[in-house]
């Protein structure tokens, strides 16, 4: 009898990204099942309305898709926020990270891992090159710098986007953005025109993302947001 000896590939580590688009969302809408009191009151503590909507946006859009996979009601779904201002499951699970910027909120969901999502639109950032200096890693400074004139900006949010996805990943802060690709597995795309999106998980296997795309008519639109491709 022969043996072999089988290489073992690293897992891949599913993680479900769900993007949508919050430009169809300009008035708070009225409070629902879906949201518990205590994210109504932290709505209620933003003054801008368009970060308050893309804080209920976000949220509800969070609840629903946890209380698909926990099979209970959206509102009861138990999230608690840790000291560090990362949201996690009580009693863990599901790891998640969500973000939002003008015009989108992202949710990230994994089985296996830590995750975090950032989704940044593309505008002009004065100061580009301290910023690149101060926070940006070693890599992501050289790709900054290597870039062309009309590309920097451009490859400025595809490292900033990694650069806070995977703080929220490690946990670690952006005072220490410089280690934050430590242990830490990232991707990035520019899945919508004008805005990057990356996703990051506190592991070294390779990533496996699944884009789920949405672009709401209504509140309702949250509830069945639609496969899509894009190159990451
Ligand atoms: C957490 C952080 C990344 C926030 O990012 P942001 O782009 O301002 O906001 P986003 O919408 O993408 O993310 C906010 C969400 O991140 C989550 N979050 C906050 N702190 C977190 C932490 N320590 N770890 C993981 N997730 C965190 C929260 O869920 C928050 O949403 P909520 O307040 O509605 O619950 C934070 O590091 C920060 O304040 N960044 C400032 C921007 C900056 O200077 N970037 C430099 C880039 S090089």
């Amino acid at each position: 009898m022969t043996s072999r000896k089988l290489r073992e590939s690293p897992k891949c580590i599913n993680v479900e990204v769900h993007l949508v688009r919050l430009d169809a969302c300009n008035e708070f809408p009225c409070p629902d099942v879906t949201l518990p009191a205590a994210d109504w009151h932290g709505a209620a503590e933003i003054r801008s309305l368009p970060q308050r909507n893309a804080f209920v946006a976000t949220r509800v859009l969070l609840r629903r898709l946890l209380s698909a996979r926990l099979g209970c009601p959206p509102a009861a779904v138990p999230i608690i926020r840790e000291p560090n201002g990362k949201l996690r499951l009580l009693g863990g699970g599901i790891e998640f990270s969500l973000s939002h910027c003008e015009g989108w909120c992202a949710v990230a969901l994994s089985a296996d891992f830590a995750v975090g999502v950032d989704v940044e639109h593309i505008r002009p950032v004065p100061g580009m090159a301290d910023i690149v200096a101060h926070f940006f890693p070693p890599a992501a400074r050289a790709a900054f710098a290597a870039a062309s004139p009309t590309h920097k900006l451009r490859e400025f949010f595809r490292w900033w986007t990694r650069v806070e996805a995977a703080v929220k990943a490690s946990g670690r802060g952006l005072d220490n953005a410089n280690s934050c690709f430590d242990g830490v597995t990232c991707k990035s795309c520019f899945a919508v025109p004008d805005s990057a999106l990356a996703v990051a998980a506190r592991s070294a296997g390779p990533l496996c993302v699944t884009l789920h795309q949405a672009h709401p008519p209504s509140w309702c639109g949250f509830l069945c947001p639609s496969p899509g491709q894009s190159a990451w």
